[in-house]
């Protein structure tokens, strides 16, 4: 921490010696730079000038309990245009922000053509960098790669969200192929929700030149005289303790730093109504479910897509975005029908939404077809159910209109406790009725100032609703909206074994209460895999536990078992949501055919932990990913624990067994493990064998144990 503030401060301090000082190693400019580096700031003056020289005209500082700041108000040397960098640490985590706050008053508007949130140089070595790569159901493959000369470049385009494909995160190793915990690596992640562009530059031999910002293709920004464009906010970590170092100083920096919506809260454990009965609602179907997840002892249901609907029914995913009334064909007695039956059976309630779309099948559509994002002239790109559309959330009056979707829900009903908020489009049609024509090309970034001026109205209004940030799964996992939610919807794909790994990546950056995990059907209907019960749980448990199944189709030991998981879950729930995550085997390295883990005689296995800052108490996750007939196990070494104390192993979410004295199903018995004490020292550097082997006879075998320091 202390190196990374020290780092930042000494780079401004050198900028600041006399008003003459070039701001070019915090912002290298377009005219200032020489031909071979890369600007992160390039404008066209009103008069037709590309040329940008800042110098230091001020510099303020402010400290208060959260974060020092240095704010370095800089002029160009000709033209009347400003550009004020800040450069703020914040105090209790090792976390530093950049971004600009970029002006004029030149006599037009300036173009700004290329406007990064920071820039940082790096020291030639054997860097490596890791990116999150993905898509649609398979979110978050971190992806290693060696840097070398020339630029790296990552983007995403998708306009609307910009997490699938790549994400606006990476970390760099300054110290080889990046270990978990161990190595010094630098994360940085870009605090923006649209389209991006990262790039490690080394176009020369002296070393490497790091830059993030908004994507400048088809983004020319028109900044008109006077008025401020600021710039996202790029946060950097920087950690000696590998790549698990960066993840817990994120982790640590949402939650505290007001970069997730109530960050230190615990989230409830709740039944997603989603794969359980799509779009086929009915008020019988929606209060048998609540029955089941209240009977599990699960805290909250959620109605998915589907229930509303007027002139248009929402029966598939071709109609009725827009028009958020409720369908009282499905739903004859309406909301309060559902929030009251959640009262009676002590649960909360929440509803799926889709605020910033439409269908050309909606009353919404019919009645402002002016609403949605469109190119003059041109035939409209239709997008999912081959009918949706992108509303234009540049123009105020859609703004008001999807502020009032919450409002009037939360209005009449506010009982309502949770949102689940969607967007399954990409932005396909270039054009805004609303921004003029001279400003077209603000389109991609005014979007989201648009969206993010709604969401803040929400939350000014509503601070105390939970609101899922859900984007045909995990598409807008990123920090630019994260601080207006509470979680998000890690990935539309709940096939367990494919959520150890997608869960894996994506928590390289986001902390387990922000990542919505659910127990999925089997087999699971994406995958046709089947797993076991206990697996599905134990995977699930391991961030904010939920289900996306219909509970009517569960045997009576999948009942049993998820009864047992949700107790578990609850006396570990603190632990598992707040705590410090130490990831201790990737599933990834061992699944490399290259690697030299890798052999059938040695179980394939992934393992994860979290342990509170005190250090006493801790609960460990184990998943077998592949079984054969005598295999080797495979050891686990712990990690995070305090060396000079004893941790006693208590398993947990066991599986369960059937009695036939009781003809029901129940407690299971707990492994050898179960009761057994080891010191810290003992766990973290000789390790555990965790038995995962074929023994149960079933595929996919898992533990979860307790540690606590008598
Ligand atoms: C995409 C989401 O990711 C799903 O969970 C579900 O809410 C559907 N949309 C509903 O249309």
């Amino acid at each position: 921490m202390r190196r990374t503030r020290l780092f930042f401060f000494a780079l401004c301090a050198c900028l600041l010696v006399g008003t003459q000082v070039r701001a070019i190693e915090m912002l290298p400019t377009f005219g200032d730079i020489d031909h071979i580096h890369l600007p992160a700031l390039l404008v066209q003056h009103a008069d037709g000038d590309q040329s940008l020289q800042l110098r230091a005209q001020d510099t303020t500082y402010i400290d208060n309990a959260q974060y020092q700041e240095m704010v370095i108000a800089t002029k160009d040397m000709v033209q009347p245009f400003y550009v004020t960098i800040h450069v703020r640490q914040w105090k209790s985590v090792p976390i530093t922000e950049t971004w600009y706050e970029i002006s004029h008053s030149e006599k037009k508007p300036v173009r700004l053509q290329r406007f990064d949130s920071g820039y940082l140089p790096l020291d030639n070595g054997d860097l490596y960098l890791v990116h999150l790569h993905g898509n649609w159901a398979a979110e978050g493959v971190p992806t290693v790669e060696r840097l070398t000369r020339g630029v790296k470049t990552i983007r995403n385009s998708d306009g609307a969200r910009n997490a699938h494909l790549d994400a606006p995160e990476v970390m760099i190793s300054l110290d080889g192929v990046p270990q978990e915990n161990s190595g010094r690596v630098l994360g940085a992640a870009l605090c923006w929700s649209g389209n991006f562009e990262i790039r490690v530059a080394a176009t020369d031999e002296k070393g490497f030149h790091f830059y993030a910002g908004i994507d400048p293709m088809a983004s020319e920004y028109i900044l008109s005289p006077k008025q401020v464009f600021t710039t996202p906010h790029l946060a950097y970590t920087y950690s000696d303790e590998g790549m698990g170092g960066v993840s817990r100083a994120f982790h640590r920096w949402a939650r505290t730093c007001g970069m997730l919506h109530n960050g230190n809260a615990t989230r409830n454990i709740l039944l997603n109504s989603w794969e359980g009965i799509y779009f086929d609602i009915t008020e019988e179907r929606i209060l048998a479910m609540m029955n089941d997840i209240a009977a599990f002892g699960g805290e909250l249901f959620v109605m998915d897509d589907g229930w509303f609907g007027g002139k248009y029914q929402r029966n598939s995913d071709d109609a009725a975005l827009g028009d958020w009334v409720v369908d009282t064909r499905k739903l004859p007695n309406g909301l309060k029908a559902l929030t009251d039956a959640a009262k009676d059976r002590h649960i909360k309630f929440g509803i799926w939404i889709e605020p910033e779309a439409t269908n050309t099948l909606s009353e919404l559509y019919e009645q402002h077809p002016e609403w949605v994002l469109q190119e003059r002239g041109r035939e409209l790109k239709l997008g999912r159910g081959g009918t949706q559309l992108v509303l234009d959330m540049t123009n105020p009056k859609v703004q008001d209109f999807v502020f009032s979707i919450v409002d009037n829900l939360l209005t009449k009903h506010p009982e309502i406790a949770y949102i689940k908020w969607d967007a399954n489009a990409s932005i396909q049609n270039y054009g805004s009725p609303y921004l003029p024509r001279d400003k077209q090309s603000n389109l991609y970034v005014d979007y989201h100032l648009g969206l993010i001026k709604t969401l803040e109205r929400i939350r000014a209004k509503y601070p105390n609703v939970v609101i899922q940030n859900c984007a045909s799964g995990g598409g807008r996992a990123n920090y630019g909206l994260m601080p207006y939610f509470d979680e998000f919807w890690v990935s539309d794909n709940n096939d367990a074994l494919q959520r150890v790994y997608i869960q894996w990546g994506t928590s390289y950056f986001f902390p387990s209460n922000a990542m919505a995990q659910h127990i999925g059907g089997s087999p699971y209907l994406m995958t046709g895999r089947t797993t076991p019960i206990k697996f599905r749980c134990d995977v699930a448990m391991s961030g904010r536990l939920g289900m996306e199944l219909q509970p009517a189709h569960m045997t009576d030991e999948e009942r049993a078992q998820c009864t047992v998981a949700f107790a578990d879950y609850k006396a570990l729930r603190e632990l598992i949501q707040l705590g410090n995550l130490y990831r201790l085997v990737s599933p990834f390295s061992e699944a490399s055919p290259f690697s030299n883990q890798q052999s059938p005689a040695v179980q394939q296995v992934a393992s994860l932990m979290y342990v509170n800052d005190a250090k006493d108490h801790a609960v460990l996750f184990a998943y077998g990913l592949t079984s054969f007939m005598k295999q080797a196990s495979r050891r686990i070494r712990l990690a995070g624990l305090d060396p000079n104390r004893t941790y006693t192993l208590h398993e947990k979410n066991i599986r369960v067994a059937y009695h036939h004295d009781r003809n029901a199903w129940g407690e299971g018995e707990p492994c050898e493990l179960d009761g057994k004490s080891f010191t810290g020292e003992y766990l973290m550097s000789v390790g555990l064998d965790i038995p995962l082997s074929t023994e149960y006879n079933i595929d996919y075998p898992s533990r979860i144990f307790e540690l606590i320091v008598p």
